[in-house]
């Protein structure tokens, strides 16, 4: 075991800490990260900055030795990632080159629900779609994804995924003290679990968990054994957990803290040093991580202690960072994070127009699985309003709403911990725990057209542990759908 383990001392303290977890240590990290290209894009004569993409299969080299048939958007896997600036009115023309019906919804985006890709609004095969909105929202890590109707897993699965990262003008000076170059010293850092069967990737739920596919093998950005060559004395990882269902508690191998800057919907007030960085399926996390020059260290997720519901491991070594010797910044600026990141609101509770109550147990949501012709919650636009959403029973979801970003006010009646300071879309729902959250449903009012919140166990989401919410222009409007 010694023989195989690259990483020298790190590894075998890992091994010794962790319990002889049988899965890190073994990863050759012999390939170089792929880093998804910036998507294309031109301007139009309105100003509005203009994005294509195209669902389509292809043929991939995910590290059997033969390729295998995967999905992707402009390419074979995964897709471009897209860039706007706040402010910017943009739009996106989505082609379905698959044979199946697909959406493609924009997770953690600030939008009208008429452009919003759930799954009311499926593209046939061999259509297409178009989504136009302005941009408005702090800088942020976020993605787009299929939403279709019971589809999703297989087609997130398949290589359907890519980042979307928003700029904010207005946070340039804490922008401008953070590696923002893309593909340098800002990484993104797209995780995924995959099963191979002949070398083939393979769909079967083998470990029959409850909660879907869940992989025995780690892909990031579609490579396979990765590591990245870092150049510079701070790197900053956008980490997606962009699987169907395993929750990662993201980790360094020698156990160095990361400078957590920043979660799903943006930076956080003040950097926060942590040694893990847990992400269940969906969430986003922004890290800062210090190299000295010639050192590895490896990204590792550490065991999380949910048990069968990580199926076969659940340990995995996800990406070897190698510093080189001597290209690093001798800029002494550039060896810290900045102690002062953005300015958060917090949004009072005291306020609250509503306060509603979700229960998530089975496949249910309060008892109901998605119904497209059902409302689940009417909402005032630029209201605010309390939801208390718990986890009923024993398997793990992950609680995700669409349009707006959310503040954790408690967890089961405790106040959150740091880590969950900032701007959510997506929190991990633990078995057995309550949790509160906050949100102004400003700016788009729309009585024909719902808005989705789900668990994003993407199982879950497709067998229906969805809901929808109306939001309507002012209190005693009624909903009208207008989808059938
Ligand atoms: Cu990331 Cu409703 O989804
Ligand atoms: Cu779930």
């Amino acid at each position: 075991l010694l023989l195989l383990c690259g990483g020298g001392v790190a590894a075998v303290t890992w091994l010794l800490t962790s319990g002889g977890v049988d899965t890190v240590g073994k990863v050759a990290f012999d390939r170089p990260l792929k880093i998804p290209p910036l998507a294309e894009s031109t301007v139009d004569a309105n100003g509005t900055r203009v994005f294509d993409l195209t669902a389509e299969p292809g043929d991939s080299d995910l590290g059997h030795g033969r390729s295998t048939r995967t999905w992707g958007y402009n390419g074979a896997y995964l897709g471009p990632t897209l860039r706007a600036e706040r402010g910017q009115k943009i739009k996106v023309n989505v082609h379905n080159r698959l044979n199946e019906p697909t959406t493609v919804h924009w997770h953690g985006m600030h939008l009208p629900a008429k452009v919003d890709g759930g799954p009311h609004h499926p593209i046939p095969v061999g259509g297409d779609y178009q989504a136009a909105w302005t941009v408005d929202q702090p800088a942020a890590t976020l993605w787009y994804h299929p939403h279709p109707s019971d589809l999703t897993e297989r087609q997130v699965y398949r290589g359907l995924a890519g980042m979307f990262i928003v700029q904010d003008r207005e946070q340039d000076d804490e922008q401008d003290d953070l590696p923002h170059e893309y593909g340098v010293d800002d990484i993104p850092v797209i995780v995924q679990d995959k099963n191979f069967d002949g070398g083939q990737l393979s769909m079967s739920d083998r470990f029959l968990s409850d909660i879907g596919i869940l992989g025995d093998e780690i892909l990031v950005n579609g490579t396979p054994a990765p590591f990245l060559d870092v150049r510079t004395s701070l790197v900053r990882l956008r980490l997606l957990n962009a699987s169907t269902a395993r929750v990662y508690d993201f980790t360094m191998s020698d156990g160095r803290p990361m400078q957590l800057i920043g979660t799903d919907g943006g930076l956080l007030s003040a950097p926060y040093p942590t040694e893990t960085v847990r992400l269940s399926v969906g969430e986003r996390a922004e890290v800062v991580v210090a190299m000295r020059p010639g050192e590895r260290v490896e990204l590792r997720s550490a065991p999380t202690g949910l048990g069968r519901f990580q199926g076969g491991r659940d340990a995995f070594d996800v990406l070897q960072l190698r510093a080189k010797p001597n290209q690093l910044g001798a800029q002494p600026n550039q060896l810290k994070v900045p102690q002062h990141l953005a300015d958060i609101e917090r949004l009072d509770p005291s306020q609250a127009a509503q306060r509603r109550t979700f229960t998530f147990q089975g496949r249910e949501i309060n008892d109901d699985r998605m119904d497209m012709d059902r409302v689940d919650a009417v909402v005032v636009k630029d209201t605010v309003e309390v939801w208390s959403v718990a986890n009923g029973h024993d398997t793990p979801h992950s609680f995700h709403i669409h349009d707006v970003q959310f503040q954790v006010l408690s967890v089961d009646g405790a106040a959150p911990q740091p880590e969950l300071g900032g701007w959510k879309d997506t929190l991990f729902l633990e078995p057995g725990k309550r949790y509160e959250i906050i949100a102004r449903f400003a700016d788009y009012a729309d009585p024909t057209t719902a808005y989705m919140f789900h668990c994003h166990v993407l199982r879950h989401e497709d067998e229906g542990m969805m809901g929808q919410f109306v939001v309507v222009e002012k209190a005693g409007d009624k909903p009208k759908l207008g989808h059938n």
